[in-house]
């Protein structure tokens, strides 16, 4: 033996020994600190409801699993986002760089996604995306560190322009809020419809977050499409369903749209809603026992009915458990983490997904109709539907 790997092994010798000797047997088994996990969601604006029901569903899951994720007890901080792109940016670096946060869970609003994206993506902060439907955000976008709990915007308009041309419509006018998920749900519903045989003779967009609709009403009147195609959410999508009852139209002209122009709405907008038709990954009456039971659960706690948002959040949460599990609650361990949601099947009251390579959702969507206040299942528009991840390359 030369003297080099001597030393080597020497050193190795001692600086195990030093080890074993030094660190105090409490150290070995002391527990993880807790896990930082930064809420970036609306608590103020037309999309409150959304970003309550969201952290309600996620904490919901957080509760049933004895309140730790991969062995590791729970901090949340929480950033109201207003909903508002030109704030998002700085509302996310908050939580990345003063709060020290390991995960970050938002948002509602597609403009904000994008920018959480961005930081995620720089930064290597895991993103789980319990709603904003971005289709970047899973397609030219995409990291290993980002995960979509909820659908691409592209998901349930694509769904409803095929059922609206397969039933035969011909003429559709949209009119949608002017930002990135009205264009998308848009551009959606446009390449299924048209692909049916229909035609989008017009496109309507009011800027975010108004909700003035009279004028815009009276011209749909006028030119007498077959059916409306519309995206609204929150307190905007109340406002119009109600507006549009209210002109009279719902008589004449059917109104569509994503299942977001009617999810946990339906209590506000009455009468105006109903027999209306929407897709969406989620839907009343699906009777499975697991959806069941975790309905009665979430009522069970939050004295509320959930909707699509609230399944959203919970299923961020399974998620991020099923990473977490992987990794002994090592969130640095960042392939293994991915790796373990990449395989997994998420368990979901909507019914079984898996995310696949782009970590959007693979799933089902529903065809619904507005019965009294429930979104009743009709049936599955499109089984097992995969966003076409554009751009995405991992
Ligand atoms: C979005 O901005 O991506 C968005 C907002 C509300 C919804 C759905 C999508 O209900």
């Amino acid at each position: 033996m030369t003297a080099r790997p001597w030393i080597a092994v020497a050193a190795a010798t001692f600086s195990s020994l030093a080890i074993t000797v030094t660190l105090p047997a409490s150290a070995q088994s002391s527990p993880q600190p807790k896990l930082r996990i930064g809420f970036m969601l609306p608590y103020s604006g037309t999309y409150t409801a959304l970003g309550v029901a969201i952290e309600n569903g996620f904490k919901l899951h957080v509760d049933e699993l004895g309140g730790k994720l991969g062995g590791r007890e729970i901090e949340y901080i929480k950033v109201d986002d207003e909903s508002d792109p030109s704030k998002a940016t700085d509302n996310v670096n908050k939580l990345i760089k003063r709060d020290n946060v390991d995960v970050i869970v938002g948002t509602v609003h597609s403009g904000v996604v994008m920018a959480m994206a961005k930081a995620a993506k720089e930064s290597g902060t895991v993103l789980i995306v319990p709603n904003g439907g971005a289709n970047a955000v899973t397609g030219t976008m995409c990291a290993q560190n980002i995960f979509r709990s909820s659908f691409s915007n592209w998901q349930p308009a694509y769904a409803m322009g095929e059922v609206a041309g397969k039933q035969g419509k011909k003429k559709a006018i949209t009119i949608t809020w002017k930002y990135a998920a009205g264009d998308e749900m848009v551009a959606g519903f446009k390449e299924g419809f048209e692909k049916a045989g229909g035609q989008v003779a017009k496109q309507i967009t009011v800027p975010f977050p108004n909700v003035e609709f009279q004028a815009l009403l009276t011209e749909i009147a006028a030119a007498k499409p077959d059916v409306v195609y519309s995206f609204f959410a929150g307190g905007g999508a109340v406002k119009f369903v109600k507006d549009y009852a209210a002109a009279g139209l719902n008589k004449t002209i059917p109104l569509v749209g994503p299942g977001f122009l009617t999810d946990g709405t339906l209590e506000a907008q009455g009468e105006a809603a109903q027999g209306m038709l929407t897709t969406l990954h989620y839907a009343d009456g699906l009777n499975t026992p697991r959806d069941t039971s975790f309905r009665a659960a979430y009522a069970k706690s939050f004295k509320l009915q959930p909707d699509v948002y609230a399944v959203q959040g919970y299923d961020a949460a399974q998620m991020l458990a099923i990473g977490l599990a992987a990794v002994k609650g090592d969130i640095g361990k960042k392939a293994e983490f991915a790796g373990a949601i990449e395989k997994a099947k998420i368990d979901s009251p909507r019914g079984t997904f898996a995310v696949g390579k782009s970590h959007n959702p693979v799933q089902d969507i529903y065809l619904r109709k507005v019965d009294g206040k429930e979104n009743r299942m009709v049936s599955v528009a499109i089984k097992g539907l995969a966003d076409p991840a554009r751009g995405c390359r991992m």
